[in-house]
């Protein structure tokens, strides 16, 4: 492998694009909304659209666009296998969205808890990877025990965490990075302990995967959720699961859908031609890697690339908005401001105006063509347990097709407020 660093050439990634070529306004948008859905670049568009044209059919017919259809369905398992670090396409189920993947397996671990068992969530998290498991403890009569958060840097409580594990847990639901403060947490050295004391571990990588190279492998989690429409691709959910727990959980199912993987986690008729959009997301990121280093072309290679050179620009990026806002004391920050420290988050930052609140403050930024949300994002656990509520903070959310003059324009407006 050469020794060439990493580099990404973000304007050729930003032409693919075409939202990204939008005047709005009069004004050119800089979308800083990405945790919230990214944008799309064109060969997402086109395979959805050849999808409709050469291959709408549903699955498991014996003729041409079915078989067509299927064969597509097959490579999406396995390109969206190797974009989370797996070999095994049928530990891949695709669905609606993570919200309802999660309901549907929290329901079927659920049927495995007795009463008294315990399952650990985090104050830091989606409310998405918190109440499915709350409302399963529920129907089990189990217990719910909550990870605190480090109010100074927005960082998970390891040594609390440890006090609360003990024989009787059963699972531990952690986000691999928060939508809010975009924090990475400590996956590995969660499923390490949690696995300790003999617990499942659910990952929300949701918020993790346009950033940085996902490896079940590598943090030996058992489950692992993640959403198309935040990496690139339509609105498409994932599930990655250990073959052994997805063949024998009891699922709820209807009686004619298949008992095999990946069919049984997979309610309904798909949506096909958002599959067809989520494999060409992970063939665009595979490309991008393949940009940076052309003398490599398999895709799990390329994704590893790929995903390097992201993190690279996405660091730069943090670095000039921390920077910038050193500058800024009307500006908080919550969550890791440390310049040293931009290995343990994503370039999500959440912030709040010591004199405009965040509705107004996201308001007077789209007056500027700056798009960001205002609000909880659904990481309600976090903004009620750092007393947040009701009106939330300011998320910027920048994504690999941001630029350092992109960061500049919203430190100017910052400063203009
Ligand atoms: C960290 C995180 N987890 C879960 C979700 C829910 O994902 P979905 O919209 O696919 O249900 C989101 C959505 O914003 C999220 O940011």
């Amino acid at each position: 492998m050469s020794e060439m660093p990493a580099r990404l050439n973000v304007e050729q990634c930003r032409r693919q694009f075409p939202a990204l070529e939008q005047v709005i306004d009069d004004l050119h948008p800089v979308f800083f909304d990405g945790p919230a859905g990214s944008q799309v670049p064109l060969r997402v568009i086109d395979a959805i659209t050849t999808y409709f044209i050469t291959m709408n059919a549903n699955h498991g017919g014996v003729f041409a666009t079915s078989r067509a259809s299927d064969s597509l369905l097959d490579e999406a398992h396995l390109a969206v296998a190797e974009l989370v670090g797996a070999t095994d396409p049928g530990e891949i189920a695709f669905g609606a969205n993570m919200t309802t993947l999660t309901l549907s397996l929290s329901r079927a671990l659920a049927r495995t808890w007795q009463p008294g068992d315990e399952v650990i969530v985090t104050h830091l998290d989606h409310d998405a990877n918190v109440s499915p498991w709350v409302l399963a403890a529920q129907d089990a009569g189990a217990v719910v025990k909550r990870i605190a958060v480090n109010r100074a840097d927005c960082t998970l409580d390891l040594a609390q965490f440890q006090s609360l594990l003990s024989p009787k847990t059963k699972l531990v639901a952690v986000g691999a990075a928060s939508n809010a403060t975009g924090t990475i947490n400590a996956v590995a050295q969660i499923t390490k302990l949690a696995h300790g004391v003999g617990a499942l571990v659910f990952v929300d990588a949701v918020h993790y995967a346009p950033h940085r190279r996902i490896d079940v492998r590598r943090w030996d989690c058992d489950f692992l959720a993640c959403s198309a429409y935040k990496f690139f691709g339509p609105h498409v959910g994932v599930l990655w699961g250990r073959r052994a727990l997805m063949e024998s959980l009891p699922v709820y199912k209807l009686r004619p859908s298949p008992s095999d993987l990946p069919g049984r986690w997979m309610t309904g008729t798909q949506s096909h031609e958002g599959i067809a959009g989520v494999l060409a997301a992970v063939e665009y990121l595979a490309e991008l890697g393949r940009q940076v280093q052309p003398e490599v072309y398999e895709r799990r290679a390329a994704l590893d690339i790929a995903f390097d050179a992201i993190k690279t620009h996405e660091q730069t990026l943090a670095a000039e908005f921390l920077t910038g806002l050193q500058s800024l004391p009307q500006i908080e920050l919550f969550g890791i401001g440390d310049l040293n420290r931009l290995e343990e988050r994503v370039p999500t930052f959440a912030i709040r105006h010591n004199r405009v609140g965040p509705r107004d403050l996201a308001e007077y930024l789209d007056s500027r063509g700056v798009y960001v949300w205002n609000g909880n994002f659904y990481a309600l656990p976090w903004t009620e347990f750092m007393g947040l509520e009701p009106d939330g903070v300011v998320r910027v959310g920048m994504l690999h097709y941001n630029t350092s003059a992109e960061v500049q324009r919203l430190l100017n407006d910052l400063n203009d407020v």
